[in-house]
């Protein structure tokens, strides 16, 4: 029988399952092959997560050092592995709506925070032509503002205490079928396909803790 890290004195061992996203199969400039193929990516990091906890379950403790070891591995590893899936479910999940812009206490903040919604999409787009895998507008708690973070890859460089709202995946597989190395007029297709509903219904749930 596989063991988990994640198993329950009853047995039961949780495992990531992928998630479905009803509304990212017809795009507006994002074609149905390129998001057929990414969902494929992501159904890969949800495999590899399960593998690689069933494998810490087992790992040899004794042996653990910085330069080399199986705990080492496995524990980098899965940081890739959980990024994948967490990245990819806050992606595919505000993709499928018709662009336009936020509203209500979402609306308000990122205004106060970049001067406008232009100013936010500009700082957004253009730290996604600096990035190598991701951007993410998320709220730090310590802070109380919000930020694009700029991320290289699926573990770098996620920052404490800060509550994610919008990932945007620069990762050429996610534009290069349609748009080849023309990165910023996929980043403006990501902006018309923006669904603001579920964003300001997570921004919604997060400000409810603030008071
Ligand atoms: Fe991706």
């Amino acid at each position: 029988m596989l063991r988990s890290i994640f198993q329950d004195p009853k047995g039961n061992i949780f495992m990531y399952e992928a998630k479905k996203f009803e509304g990212i199969h017809a795009l507006d400039g994002i074609s149905e092959k390129t998001m057929t193929e990414h969902y494929k990516l992501y159904e890969g990091y949800i495999k590899k997560a399960n593998e690689i906890m069933e494998k810490l379950a087992n790992v040899d403790k004794s042996t653990a050092n910085q330069t080399y070891s199986d705990l080492r591995e496995l524990k980098v590893e899965l940081s890739f592995a959980l990024g994948g899936v967490k990245h990819h479910e806050v992606y595919f999940g505000h993709l499928g709506g018709s662009g336009g812009e936020p509203t209500g206490g979402l609306a308000k903040m990122i205004e106060r925070d970049f001067g406008s919604f232009e100013n936010w999409q500009a700082d957004m787009k253009q730290t996604g032509l600096a990035a190598r895998g991701w951007v993410w507008l998320a709220f730090d708690w310590d802070t109380g503002r919000l930020f694009d973070y700029l991320g290289d890859s699926q573990n770098s460089y996620p920052v404490w205490n800060c509550s994610l709202l919008v990932a945007l995946d620069t990762y050429e597989h996610a534009y290069w079928m349609d748009y080849g190395t023309g990165r910023a007029a996929y980043i403006d297709a990501f902006f018309r396909n923006m669904n603001w509903k579920v964003v300001e219904k997570q921004f919604d749930q997060m400000a409810s803790m603030m008071r």
